[in-house]
């Protein structure tokens, strides 16, 4: 047998660039030796860190210590400097981009244009960016199917938990027709700090402080990262075409203290709630929207930050999966998973 070793190039070395470093490194026997998958990480592009290229494969130990001790990349001993993630992603000898630097939601750029570039240059590319996804799967799957590449998005719902990958392999065939559940863990942890008595300034001013939001929360409480995230699920798993816009949604606001504790008092919480369903005439139907949620009710149970998805099946019911959504390790995990799909499907011919 034939061990082909991935030659893997990363565009963006922050917080996911270098968890799934991390990873790589941490796992790098039992990759080998359980999933017979060798690799070498030969080029990392990034626009404030530097950008570092060696052909026979870089020393991830020492850049993880120097990004660590100077917060750049540049004093990396050797390799060609200061390519930009273009000509990475053109010119280094990678046969596969990772892609998770940074999008601007309302046109998916830059990260369109790294994900394009990589199709048509004959790569295959593994993306945590909702921006390609949300605004134009279905174009980027047809250009990879054109090419014979593979692309692969895992990280782009509920991080490193795999609701993707769940149900497009292993539910496959089950009859998908409903998604619903929680997938923005800042809002869950706001809710769940206002049940303990947190007004939702101070509950936000927390999740802040803790970095489960932004400084700019605007994207987490006006539900639009829900909603990127729903539109994903109703174009991949149910078979849509919506744009990221067309459904209506609604943040957590609104919602007050008074209407967390009368919610408690009825037997219900307040949830932000986002889901997809497929009608018999085969039209997607998706929303985010605060919804009071019965206290027996799964998705009820899910607190903090953590995130829950119900897939409604035909065949198996409801299956439920809860896990991070976000994080270092859990976001990085969620490259391994994709890029060992690949491995899986490339390279044993
Ligand atoms: N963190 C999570 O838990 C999580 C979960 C799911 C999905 N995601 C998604 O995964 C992606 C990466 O997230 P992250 O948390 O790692 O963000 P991050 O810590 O901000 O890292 C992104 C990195 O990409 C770099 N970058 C931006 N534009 C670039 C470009 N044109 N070329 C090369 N590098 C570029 C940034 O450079 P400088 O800052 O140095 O300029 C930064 O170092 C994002 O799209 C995010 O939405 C993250």
């Amino acid at each position: 047998m034939i061990i082909m070793v991935t030659r893997i190039a990363l565009i963006g070395f922050g917080v996911v660039g270098q968890g799934f470093t991390k990873i790589l490194l941490e796992q790098k026997e039992s990759l080998k030796t359980q999933h017979g998958f060798e690799y070498e990480v030969v080029a990392i592009s990034d626009t404030m860190k530097g950008s570092v290229y060696d052909e026979n494969g870089l020393d991830l130990n020492k850049l993880l210590e120097i990004v660590e001790e100077t917060g750049e990349i540049n004093s990396y001993p050797g390799g060609i400097k200061g390519w930009d993630s273009l000509k990475t992603i053109n010119e280094t000898n990678s046969d596969l981009i990772v892609e998770v630097a940074w999008t601007d939601l309302t046109t998916g750029e830059p990260a369109i244009s790294h994900v394009k570039a990589a199709i048509n240059c004959n790569k295959h590319c593994v993306m945590t960016n909702k921006g390609p996804i949300a605004l134009a799967v279905n174009e980027l799957e047809a250009l990879a199917k054109d090419k014979g590449v593979q692309i692969r998005y895992e990280g782009t719902v509920m991080s490193g938990t795999p609701a993707l990958n769940l149900a497009m392999l292993t539910l496959a065939g089950s009859g998908i027709y409903k998604i619903q559940g929680i997938i923005n863990g800042t809002t869950n942890y706001i809710l769940s700090e206002m049940e303990k008595g947190l007004g939702y300034d101070e509950a936000l001013k927390q999740a802040q402080d803790l970095g489960y939001a932004e400084a700019d929360p605007t994207a987490d409480v006006g539900g639009y990262d829900a909603l990127g995230k729903i539109v994903i699920l109703a174009n991949v798993v149910l078979g849509a075409n919506l744009k990221k816009d067309d459904p209506p949604c609604e943040g957590i606001t609104k919602i007050t203290l008074d209407d967390v504790n009368s919610a408690l008092e009825e037997g219900f919480r307040w949830k932000l709630i986002a889901s997809a369903e497929l009608h018999d005439d085969g039209s997607v139907e998706a929303s985010v929207a605060p919804k009071k949620v019965p206290l027996s009710h799964p998705l009820a149970n899910v607190m903090g930050p953590t995130n829950s998805l119900t897939f409604s099946t035909k065949y198996v019911d409801d299956v439920t999966i809860i896990g991070p959504g976000a994080g270092k390790e859990a976001t990085g995990f969620s490259v391994l998973i994709d890029v060992l799909d690949i491995h899986r499907l490339t390279s044993y011919k």
